[in-house]
């Protein structure tokens, strides 16, 4: 019998405890910028200076905060499982952690890539873009970031960890942001399905999930420690 398979899918409550704000709790995000001017092709098309000021500011303070415990925690469940790490966070801290098999729903904040070209990425760690940063045919470097009404490509590929994980751990996410929150639906019927969150109760209905309610940075270390005996 092989290692088994863990599959995370981690939203930003997962990083809530490194110190970056979630998008819909009260202080979230989205309260204090109206999304669609930030965070869509129509913005970029608007205003790429205001798009980039405001990537700019969350890839600084991204540079600012580090891996927290449950980020730690889920790279020491790679000792004994197989672990895929679904996550619709845009930031590097799983990477930091040391996790190794992590797959970006919503793109990475640490990248860049021409706004013509898809297949031109660069890594600009925690520095700024400006719309004077272009790609070498010159047209405007853009965040690597699936902004509101583009398509999520890396899901196909999302759906198939997910299919294939005989446990699936949910981490701070609202699961109210699709495709992502659908991923849920195609565990296997016999993996065991557990969603940490402080809100889980309110948010997850389904009777086959074991809810465990908390802060991910409390919780994740619990049940990894359970996970590891
Ligand atoms: N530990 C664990 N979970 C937490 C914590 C914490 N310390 N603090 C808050 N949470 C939970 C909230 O209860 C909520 O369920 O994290 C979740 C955050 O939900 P959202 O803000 O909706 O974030 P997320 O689900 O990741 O949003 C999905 O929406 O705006 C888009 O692209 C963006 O990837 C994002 C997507």
């Amino acid at each position: 019998m092989g290692q088994k398979h863990i599959c995370i899918l981690s939203g930003a409550g997962m990083s809530a405890d490194s110190g970056l704000q979630t998008f819909r709790d009260s202080n979230g995000l989205w309260k204090q910028h109206r999304y669609e001017e930030l965070a869509s092709p129509q913005a970029w098309e608007d205003d790429p200076e205001l798009v980039h000021e405001f990537y700019n500011m969350r890839r600084k303070q991204l540079g600012q905060v580090e891996p927290n415990a449950a980020h730690k925690a889920l790279f020491l469940l790679e000792e004994k499982y197989e672990v895929s790490i679904v996550t619709q966070n845009v930031d590097d801290l799983h990477e930091r952690a040391g996790s190794k098999n992590i797959l970006h729903l919503h793109g990475e904040l640490r990248k860049a890539r021409s706004e013509v070209n898809p297949d031109y990425i660069v890594d600009i760690e925690y520095d700024k873009l400006t719309i004077e940063d272009k790609d070498p045919d010159g047209h405007k470097l853009r965040p690597h970031i699936v902004w509101f009404g583009e398509s999520v490509d890396a899901f196909d590929d999302a759906i198939e960890l997910v299919r294939n994980c005989d446990v699936l751990i949910i981490i701070g996410t609202s699961l109210q942001v699709y495709p992502a929150a659908s991923l849920v639906n195609y565990a296997p019927q016999d993996a065991d399905i557990y969603y940490i969150d402080p809100k889980a109760q309110e948010y997850m209905q389904m009777s086959n999930v074991k809810i465990i309610q908390g802060k991910a940075s409390d919780r994740v270390p619990e049940l990894v420690r359970e996970l590891m005996k």
